[in-house]
């Protein structure tokens, strides 16, 4: 009788009792949310189960992000205690920050089995199998190739298109931890959308960081003409995608907005500042008026399409007038939502080497200013739903989404209800309907 089990023979002892089991926690963009659903796929195949609890775990998986340094910091803490509180689990560092940060982790929290960057998912099992069998020291950085998995879907599901970003933003990171782009062939694409279909799911949402640019390398499929033949697809209803850039936002996208019925009516669209000087240092390749002239094309087209966008407040040489150009471009573009976002330093990008001037209170007030203008806005234009139909798929019993990816609310809808709603009130930034 052993009285005090060493870690290993607590483990072993966990993974013959839970069958393998695993905890995974997402972190950051909804590639991240893509990639978690991908990893469990894999490991679900090799007999590995998943709880929701971390003390039960055998294996232990942060998919982790590197976007701000917030939330790295966010992560690292949670990882730091996770270790704490279940110090016989297998552990593994997935994602942005292991690629970032690499093998130098292992020093730093000493349990870590390994590091595994996000071009690396599809090794997830082999890594999944040593860590759990006690292997420390594991790096898989290097990079590979996106594969198909055949996943069971619920009613809205991610699809990956296209990986890696070409546009190197000057405040970005992501060009350097996932790499250039890459698209994934139309026929997986579309093979995955359709086995996803024949599972239930009724809407797909084609995922890349920058998914206008997809082109297929071999069929020359181009973003709209992927879009077209996904629409197609029997059992599909709504399809979705982003992320977007406003450079490659090309009239053909637009027109297929008003021929196929089957794409919301939502583009998120970043557009980071509203002053030229700093879009020019931001690397952009668009300045306000640009941008402008695409919303007002896509809405001379679509004229009930949501646009919502990100921007950042702070950035490097901006001055109160700068910001004041970004807030009076998001009044003018009247969006629907805006994700503000307090400019963080990441090593290694081109505005790290430009001077961090705007102080920290100066952010926040940008923050805090930038937060009540999307606010405001995305109240008023929610309220101007109040007695008009929308089409909601509902993804849960009661709650679903409009076509402008609103969250509507219907007492007494059931999963995967898809069709014309009224809208009675506003709760929130929740649509009421019956
Ligand atoms: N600091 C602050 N925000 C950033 N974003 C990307 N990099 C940074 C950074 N260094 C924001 C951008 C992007 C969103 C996903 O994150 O607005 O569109
Ligand atoms: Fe980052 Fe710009 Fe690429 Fe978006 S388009 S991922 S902000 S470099």
């Amino acid at each position: 009788m052993i009285k005090n089990p060493s870690a290993d023979i607590a483990r072993i002892k966990r993974m013959i009792k839970d069958k393998k089991s695993v905890y995974i926690r997402t972190f950051g963009c909804q590639m991240n949310v893509a990639d978690s659903l991908v990893m469990k796929s894999i490991l679900s195949d090799r007999g590995f189960e998943f709880t929701g609890n971390l003390e039960d775990a055998a294996l232990i998986i942060f998919n982790s992000c590197s976007i701000r340094d917030h939330a790295e910091n966010r992560m690292f803490s949670n990882l730091g205690l996770a270790m704490k509180k279940n110090p016989s689990a297998g552990f593994i560092l997935a994602g942005c920050t292991a690629k970032r940060h690499g093998s130098k982790l292992f020093k730093r929290f000493p349990r870590l089995g390994a590091v595994s960057a996000p071009s690396e998912i599809f090794s997830i099992g082999e890594i999944a199998e040593k860590v759990i069998g006690g292997g420390m020291g594991i790096e898989a950085l290097a990079g590979g190739v996106y594969g198909f998995v055949p996943r069971v879907g619920d009613i809205s599901e991610y699809v990956v298109i296209q990986t890696g970003c070409d546009n190197y933003c000057s405040y970005c990171v992501v060009p350097f931890l996932r790499e250039g782009e890459k698209y994934r062939s139309a026929g997986d694409i579309l093979r995955e959308a359709e086995c996803l279909a024949a599972s239930g799911t009724k809407e797909i949402v084609f995922l890349g960081q920058n998914v206008n640019s997809y082109r297929d390398e071999n069929e020359g499929d181009d973003f709209p003409a992927l879009l077209r033949r996904a629409s197609e697809i029997e059992g599909i209803l709504r399809i979705r995608f982003l992320t977007s850039h406003p450079k490659d936002l090309s009239p053909k996208l637009i027109e297929e907005f008003k021929r196929n019925p089957k794409l919301a009516h939502h583009l998120h669209l970043p557009v980071q500042s509203g002053s030229d000087s700093v879009l020019k240092r931001m690397n952009r390749k668009y300045t306000s008026g640009d941008y402008l002239k695409i919303l007002e094309r896509l809405r001379e087209s679509v004229p009930d399409i949501a646009l919502t966008a990100d921007i950042i407040a702070g950035f490097p040489g901006e001055t109160d007038k700068d910001f004041s150009k970004t807030l009076g471009l998001v009044r003018k573009a009247d969006f629907d939502g805006v994700f503000v976002f307090k400019y963080s330093p990441r090593e290694g990008t081109e505005s790290y080497k430009m001077n961090d001037d705007v102080k920290e209170p100066a952010k926040k007030e940008r923050l805090t200013a930038g937060l009540a203008l999307a606010k405001e806005l995305a109240l008023k234009k929610r309220k101007a739903y109040i007695g008009k139909k929308v089409e909601a798929l509902f993804e849960n019993d009661d709650v679903g989404h409009s076509s402008q990816n609103y969250l509507v609310f219907k007492k007494g809808a059931k999963a995967g209800e898809f069709g014309e709603v009224v809208i009675k009130g506003v709760s929130g930034f929740r649509l009421m309907a019956e």
